[in-house]
């Protein structure tokens, strides 16, 4: 039986990887998800599963070397899946110096607690072990030419400091990988949407305003384009790779699926006017009118997009997921979940979107 150790799987994609996982291969193996729980990391995530005999949650920072060490010393993991970060874009314009530590020092921690639980006295690792560093799209910057893509080979060129951190806990991944030949992989992902995502980031942020009858802020033109993702087909991704992928190598995870955030916002609206009954009183709030174009992200990215070629080629994966039943699946489970909603839009929520928004 493989035991995991998860770090950051509190979050939206941890959480949902977690899922994931105990659903594809439920008792045959063992998760501890390592998690400091910030704004963004949330239990109730996880609740279904908090029972399991072969899951663990333990609180601790990724920073914290005695507390990772502890994990370590006092369970034989044989996978890590460090998800753990601060990821908003936004935040990191307002805050960079949260981003470095978690992103690039936390990292570092990961990678020498793992290395000195793995490491022979020959140098070479205990048989089957890997770690695997989920990063992101970002790091190659932003494409302008319509026709070009992301590729593994693709210079770095981050632009925000979350993407400059990511960055950085990529090379020193790398570095791990050139200098001490530790079995790492790094996976480069595009954006994720589903559920339990928190709604600081675009979709569930559009989701939570068009239901309450807030404005809702596109930035810039609003023509901006990502690739979109659903999220269980990332986790299907960092299984593959982590099962499968040849170590030391770095795979691009993407949909193919490009759409300017403005056709995002639309397709929101509709899929809200589709889905809700009629008699919903929340239905009469949901309106194109909402739409409002705000100041631009500072050094915003123009386009990503993830030509997810290598992966498809070595591992077989492919996105499951189309975009038109994905976006339905995610407004539904939105829909369904508006106690979930509720819970994470208390407490500080309310200030760092007066923050963020008021003005604009
Ligand atoms: P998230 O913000 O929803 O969750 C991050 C989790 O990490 C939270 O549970 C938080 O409590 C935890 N965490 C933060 N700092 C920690 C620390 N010091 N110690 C321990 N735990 C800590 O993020 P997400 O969107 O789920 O992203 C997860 C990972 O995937 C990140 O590394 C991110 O860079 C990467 N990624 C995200 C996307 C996306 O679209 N969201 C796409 C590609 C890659
Ligand atoms: O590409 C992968 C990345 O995707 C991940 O590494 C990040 O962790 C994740 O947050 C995401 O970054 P983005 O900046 O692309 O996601 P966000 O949801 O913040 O914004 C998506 C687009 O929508 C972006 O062009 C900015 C725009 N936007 C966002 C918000 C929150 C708006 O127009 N209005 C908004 O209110």
């Amino acid at each position: 039986m493989k035991t995991y150790l998860v770090t950051g799987g509190a979050g939206f994609i941890g959480s949902n990887f977690i899922h994931y996982m105990f659903k594809k291969y439920d008792n045959d193996i063992r998760i501890i998800n390592l998690d400091v729980l910030t704004y963004a990391g949330n239990l109730e995530n996880l609740e279904d599963i908090e029972g399991r005999e072969n899951y663990t949650f333990v609180k601790a920072d990724i920073r914290d070397k005695e507390a990772v060490r502890k994990v370590f010393e006092n369970n034989e993991i044989d996978y890590v899946v460090n998800f753990a970060a601060e990821s908003h874009v936004d935040r990191s314009i307002e805050n960079p110096e949260i981003f470095v530590e978690t992103n690039v020092l936390g990292t570092l921690v990961m990678l020498n607690e793992a290395k000195r639980a793995w490491e022979k006295e020959d140098g070479s690792y205990k048989e089957g072990c890997r770690f695997l560093h989920v990063s992101t799209d970002e790091v190659y910057g932003s494409l302008n030419n319509l026709t070009d893509y992301f590729y593994e080979t693709t210079p770095y060129d981050p632009h925000s400091p979350y993407s400059a951190s990511k960055a950085s806990s990529d090379f020193l991944v790398k570095s791990y990988v050139d200098t001490y030949k530790f079995p790492a992989f790094i996976t480069n992902c595009s954006n994720n949407y589903g559920p339990y995502q928190f709604p600081e980031k675009l979709i569930p942020l559009i989701i939570n305003n068009a239901l309450k009858g807030e404005k809702l802020p596109v930035y810039g033109d609003g023509k901006n384009v990502r690739d979109w993702l659903y999220v269980e087909d990332h986790a299907k991704g960092i299984d593959m790779v982590i099962n499968g992928g040849r170590i030391g190598e770095k795979y691009n995870i993407g949909g193919h699926n490009e759409k300017q955030n403005i056709e995002i916002i639309h397709i929101i609206l509709d899929t809200l006017n589709e889905l809700l009954d009629d008699s919903d009183p929340r239905k009469k709030n949901v309106s194109e009118e909402l739409i409002t174009f705000v100041t631009d992200r500072k050094g915003h990215d123009r386009r990503y997009a993830i030509a997810p070629d290598k992966i498809k080629a070595e591992l077989g994966w492919e996105p499951e997921t189309m975009f038109s039943e994905g976006i339905k699946k995610t407004v539904k489970w939105y829909l369904e979940n508006e106690k979930w909603f509720k819970g994470v839009t208390s407490g500080d929520y309310q200030k760092y979107y007066d923050k963020m928004y008021t003005g604009r």
